[in-house]
């Protein structure tokens, strides 16, 4: 008896709609080949549902998602719904409620993908932004005082939790034991007084828990630089949610396109379902066009099968996925070409085989 994984596919919005089945049919096909079965149900919560009916997802979403065994997200955010409404409605009550406390993001040169840096090669550039996904800068916690008066003011409050801090650290440094065996932290304890020395501290007590790993930090300015002048330096960046998200998107950019960087929002524990999505959002711009680039999503796959144990699978995705791009398949606008998001999946699924 083959093994058969359910899945909860969100296509989301704008460029989601096109850029998931793409990546589902990819997912098919390796599944197919590597003799497991996907069972999919689709929903369809989104900026357009609310529009109709005042929510992003239903009340009892999360009890809804709860028994799949993983979550392919597409991306949420429509012109005519503010992002905070989109995003506090459907991203972070998952990404919450289901403790995926890290959103991992693999930032690889590929061949055949052209970096806006001079001089590197594929090859060069291969590492990890750990970012925390639970607490930190993006919290609900704060409010106004005096709205619509010359008194107005408001206040954010960010969180960092030992538990917190620990077990994102904790996730790198095992990362690294994977791989170059290298750790950075993402800091500012200069500038942000309380909660930046408090990262800090934990960064260096988890460090001493894994004294085959080297650890650095830097503050996010330089790094940030850092990021552009050196990216062969890095092997794992951890981070806390706000810089990690930056870090993110900084990364792919680096790396050639948005268009297709992956991510993956992940319950270590897999006590509940993880979720997989790419970087880019639902491009609004180019919705309906037909030319967004699936490879975000499609690797995003690739990170949702490897968590659920289907390594070979997962591996073949990206082999394909690396070997269209080298050859000179079908390039989507954002890659410099005229192909459509149809060509460029048709290319990866013969690829797959
Ligand atoms: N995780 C998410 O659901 C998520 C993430 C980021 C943004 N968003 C939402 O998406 C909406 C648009 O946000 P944005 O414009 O800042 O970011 P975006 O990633 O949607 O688009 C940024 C630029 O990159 C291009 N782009 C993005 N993905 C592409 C792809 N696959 N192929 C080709 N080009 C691609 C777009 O055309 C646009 O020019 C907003 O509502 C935002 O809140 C959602």
């Amino acid at each position: 008896m083959s093994k058969t994984y359910k899945i909860a596919a969100i296509p989301g919005d704008g460029i989601g709609n096109e850029v998931v089945p793409a990546g589902l049919r990819v997912l098919e096909a390796a599944a197919k080949r590597h003799g497991f079965a996907l069972k999919v149900q689709s929903f369809d919560w989104s900026c357009e549902r609310f529009a109709r009916t005042g929510r992003m997802m239903p009340e009892d979403g999360l009890d809804q998602l709860k028994s799949f065994d993983s979550i392919y997200l597409g991306a949420v955010g429509y012109p005519g719904v503010p992002d905070h409404v989109s995003l506090w409605g459907l991203l972070i009550p998952i990404r919450r409620g289901f403790r995926q406390y890290i959103n991992l993001r693999p930032i690889k040169l590929l061949a055949g993908i052209e970096t806006p840096l001079k001089n590197r090669r594929p090859g060069e550039i291969d590492f990890y932004v750990v970012r925390e996904n639970n607490e930190g800068e993006y919290s609900e916690i704060g409010g106004r005082l005096y709205a619509g008066t010359e008194m107005e003011m408001a206040m954010q409050q960010a969180i960092f939790t030992r538990t917190g801090c620990d077990r994102v650290m904790r996730y790198a440094f095992e990362l690294a034991r994977t791989r170059k065996k290298h750790v950075t932290s993402a800091t500012k304890s200069n500038g942000i007084i309380h909660s930046m020395p408090f990262w800090d501290e934990r960064f260096a007590a988890i460090g001493k828990e894994y004294s085959d790993i080297k650890a650095d930090q830097y503050h996010i300015d330089i790094l940030t630089a850092h990021f552009v002048r050196h990216p062969d330096w890095f092997d794992v960046v951890v981070g806390s949610n706000l810089f990690g998200d930056i870090l993110s998107d900084l990364g792919p950019a680096v790396v050639g396109s948005i268009g297709i960087a992956p991510g993956g929002n992940i319950n270590p524990e897999r006590d509940l379902p993880s979720m997989f999505e790419p970087v880019h959002g639902s491009a609004p711009d180019i919705a309906g066009r037909g030319v967004a680039n699936p490879i975000g999503q499609i690797w995003s796959g690739a990170m949702m099968l490897d968590h659920l144990g289907e390594h070979a699978a997962a591996d073949a995705i990206e082999r394909a996925i690396e070997r269209v791009l080298a050859s000179g398949g079908p390039r989507t606008p954002d890659l410099g070409g005229n192909a459509g998001t149809e060509d460029l999946t048709r290319a990866i699924l013969d690829a797959v085989g």
